[in-house]
């Protein structure tokens, strides 16, 4: 079992697949993905590598993993990604967050090859709005991939960032949705960025402002399980899905992290807000599983207890398609 020197075990891999996102989202990329500057001269992982990766992980006691991007579904091979996770021995569950472009398209695929969580970003529920964050006309698209998901059986949630000036506005609108759809809608704090100073100091809203909120309005918080995710989730007996919330700014968040992720060219973050990646992509490549596992397991020795973004750091992360959150 991988274990820091905090005593923080790491039950869950974030594999990034690719650093390219077609979205524009304002947070995030408002320019676009630029080619010229990539980060990702290299090729990202091939299949073959993503196996050795997740068997490295899985040696480790990794039980979950989830592909992130940019956009993981500009991957043609993402299906053969999931087939090739799913089938690593120790590995219970394999997740994806997207941005959901593709999702009414391919989601039974994705369901075929074995995905058994999925994340998708909606973070306006009109139409106008959902343009103007994401740079995208598709927001009725979006909702029918997240329709299929459900109809499935896929276990689905929702993320929407929290900004100020473009769609706080619009919390009642997404409650009303919560109300009669059964997913788990998670509202993340903004988080600063290399990339997004100014847009931050105009659009960061509390987490806790919510919080307090819900539980005066009969939200209750749910236990959290072993391999859970950042979010606080409540329930409500009037409302069929759930909501959650990400507060990365509060006080003990990265105490109960649980996760380490992976860049599409195979460098190990240690935090989502370290200085660098450690590039193991040449032991991948070599494709022994138990040389990179022992790689892994020493570097995680090195993982911090915690960002420091509250105090203005935010390491290398210029924005976090980089790395895929
Ligand atoms: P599950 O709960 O397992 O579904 O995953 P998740 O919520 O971690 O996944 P998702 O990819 O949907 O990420 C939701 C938000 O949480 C994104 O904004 C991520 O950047 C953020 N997030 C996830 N893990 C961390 C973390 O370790 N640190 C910070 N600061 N943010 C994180
Ligand atoms: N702060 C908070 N969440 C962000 N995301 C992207 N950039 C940021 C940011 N600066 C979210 C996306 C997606 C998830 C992977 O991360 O909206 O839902
Ligand atoms: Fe938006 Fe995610 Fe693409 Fe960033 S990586 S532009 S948050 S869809």
């Amino acid at each position: 079992m991988l274990k820091d020197n905090y005593g923080r075990r790491f039950y869950y891999l974030r594999l990034s697949v690719t650093d390219i996102c077609n979205f524009r989202c304002n947070y995030c990329l408002p320019d676009g993905y630029q080619c010229g500057e990539s980060i990702a001269r290299e090729k990202p992982l091939s299949v073959a590598e993503v196996n050795t990766v997740v068997r490295a992980f899985a040696s480790l006691g990794t039980e979950k993993v989830r592909f992130t991007g940019g956009e993981p579904s500009l991957r043609k091979d993402l299906v053969q990604l999931i087939e090739t996770a799913v089938n690593v021995d120790g590995i219970r569950r394999v997740a994806i967050t997207t941005n959901g472009y593709r999702l009414a398209s391919q989601i039974d695929a994705w369901q075929r090859a074995g995905l058994d969580q999925l994340n998708v970003s909606v973070d306006s529920l009109d139409p106008q709005r959902f343009r103007a964050i994401t740079g995208h006309d598709k927001l009725a698209n979006v909702l029918r991939g997240i329709d299929r998901a459900l109809e499935l059986g896929v276990s689905t949630k929702v993320n929407s960032v929290l900004l100020r000036e473009h769609n706080l506005a619009g919390f009642e609108q997404f409650l009303d949705w919560v109300k009669v759809t059964p997913v788990s809608l998670r509202f993340i704090e903004l988080m600063r960025t290399g990339d997004n100073r100014d847009f931050f100091a105009s659009n960061h809203v509390a987490g806790r402002d919510i919080e307090k909120w819900l539980l005066h309005t009969g939200w209750e918080l749910l236990p959290r399980g072993r391999d859970a995710g950042p979010a606080k989730e409540y329930t409500h007996p009037d409302y069929i899905g759930r909501i959650g919330l990400i507060m990365p700014y509060s006080r003990d968040f990265c105490a109960g992290c649980n996760r380490l992720r992976m860049s599409a060219q195979g460098a190990l973050h240690l935090c989502l807000f370290a200085e660098a990646g450690i590039d193991l992509r040449s032991a991948i490549a070599s494709g022994d599983h138990r040389d990179l596992a022992a790689l892994i397991r020493s570097a995680v020795c090195g993982k911090s207890a915690g960002h420091q973004l509250d105090r203005g750091f935010t390491g290398a992360t210029r924005n976090l398609a980089m790395l895929g959150g």
